[in-house]
């Protein structure tokens, strides 16, 4: 079985490949990356060298290459990572998010049209939902109307709509999964949690946006591997299934929980200006992927200690990526020291 994974080298992706590499010896796994700020290789050292492990360096928006890498390996599952994920990126320059994320997606539903694929596997958000109010009984359901706020949401919905497109018209076996927020090892340190323990255990100041009222479901990225592949092997074409596993927690719970974890103060928490169009709440109702066998083993309490203990492990992966650039980032993103 031949598996293309894109977006192999970035926090999910990379979870997914070492998930499967691990899992199904039998499998050739192909990693096709970009290798943009967000994907790095040094995460593979341990299986770079296993005989089903495989690497391409590949723009999927790069129609000529990715078709002709797809004639050359005809695989037989894609699962489709590959994304810019920052919605504080996408606020601030929103086009690189529509190349990407619509038009990638786009030539690579194209490359898997000209093969035999048993499952083209789309790897989108819960964000597509828009969102929810504070009222705890409503959830996401896969019937839920998607109402996209940010650019970031919006170009994956765009995609979602893409996916569904190739399989009513061209018959392509698809299946959409839309996860809440993930967390857990090699998480990207501009997003909340390895922001907030990178900068905790650096005693720097953890930037809080708005009133940290805005509510969150954490999803251990383990969690999510398996989930996608019950989906790839379980799953009828065509269908669309919700990941998440009821944890959800207010941003400012998770700041405090992860400075309580580490025994610092909350005088390292800064209040700063809220995200534009700022989603209030996320929230999934996993039912139908719970009826297709699927379980989470990570509440949050366990998950998040868990990834402390990973970053205090392993240090020298993200102090390498609070690099200069990583720098400039920050200091143009928040007005803090
Ligand atoms: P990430 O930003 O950590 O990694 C993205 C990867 O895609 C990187 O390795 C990057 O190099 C690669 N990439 C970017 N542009 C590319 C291109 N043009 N060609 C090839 N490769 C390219 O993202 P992530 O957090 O691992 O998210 C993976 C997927 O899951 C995304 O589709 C995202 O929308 C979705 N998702 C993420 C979360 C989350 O909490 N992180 C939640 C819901 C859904
Ligand atoms: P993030 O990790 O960027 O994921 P997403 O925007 O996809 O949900 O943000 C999670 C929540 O944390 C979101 O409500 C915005 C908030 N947040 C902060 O309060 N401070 C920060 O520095 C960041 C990056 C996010």
């Amino acid at each position: 079985m031949k598996v293309a994974v894109t977006g192999g080298a970035g926090f999910i992706g990379g979870n997914f490949v070492q998930y499967m590499v691990d899992k199904y010896p039998d499998y050739d796994i192909y990693n096709l990356d970009f290798l943009t700020y967000a994907g790095d290789l040094t995460k593979h050292k341990e299986i770079e060298n296993n005989k089903n492990y495989h690497f391409i360096k590949v723009d999927i928006a790069d129609r000529e290459s990715i078709m002709s890498i797809f004639k050359e390996m005809q695989f037989d599952y894609v699962v489709h990572f590959a994304a810019e994920s920052h919605v504080d990126r996408s606020i601030s320059d929103p086009e690189i998010f529509i190349r990407t994320n619509v038009l990638g997606t786009q030539i690579l539903l194209d490359a898997a049209k000209q093969m035999d694929v048993k499952k083209f596997v789309h790897v989108s958000t819960d964000e597509v939902y828009g969102e929810l109010d504070f009222d705890p009984n409503t959830f996401f359901t896969e019937e839920t109307p998607l109402r996209p706020n940010s650019p970031y949401s919006a170009s994956k919905a765009s995609s979602d709509f893409l996916v569904r497109a190739y399989h009513e018209t061209y018959n392509l076996p698809v299946n959409i999964t839309r996860c809440s927020n993930n967390y857990g090892p090699y998480h990207f340190p501009e997003k909340l949690i390895p922001l907030t323990i990178s900068r905790v255990l650096n005693n720097e100041k953890v930037p809080v946006y708005g009133d940290g009222k805005n509510i969150r479901d954490w999803l251990h990225v383990y969690d999510h591997c398996s989930a996608i592949d019950i989906v790839m092997h379980e799953a009828s074409s065509g269908e669309v299934y919700n990941i998440g596993g009821h944890n959800e927690k207010t941003n400012l719970e998770v700041v405090q929980t992860i400075i309580r974890t580490l025994g610092k103060s909350e005088d390292l928490i800064e209040f700063v200006e809220d995200r534009l169009g700022h989603d209030k709440r996320y929230a999934i109702d996993p039912t139908k992927l719970e009826k297709l066998g699927w379980k989470p083993k990570y509440h949050f309490d366990t998950g998040i200690e868990h990834t402390i203990n990973w970053y205090l492990e392993n240090k020298k992966w993200w102090e390498a990526i609070i690099n200069e650039e990583y720098k400039k980032y920050f200091d143009e993103q928040y007005q803090i020291n």
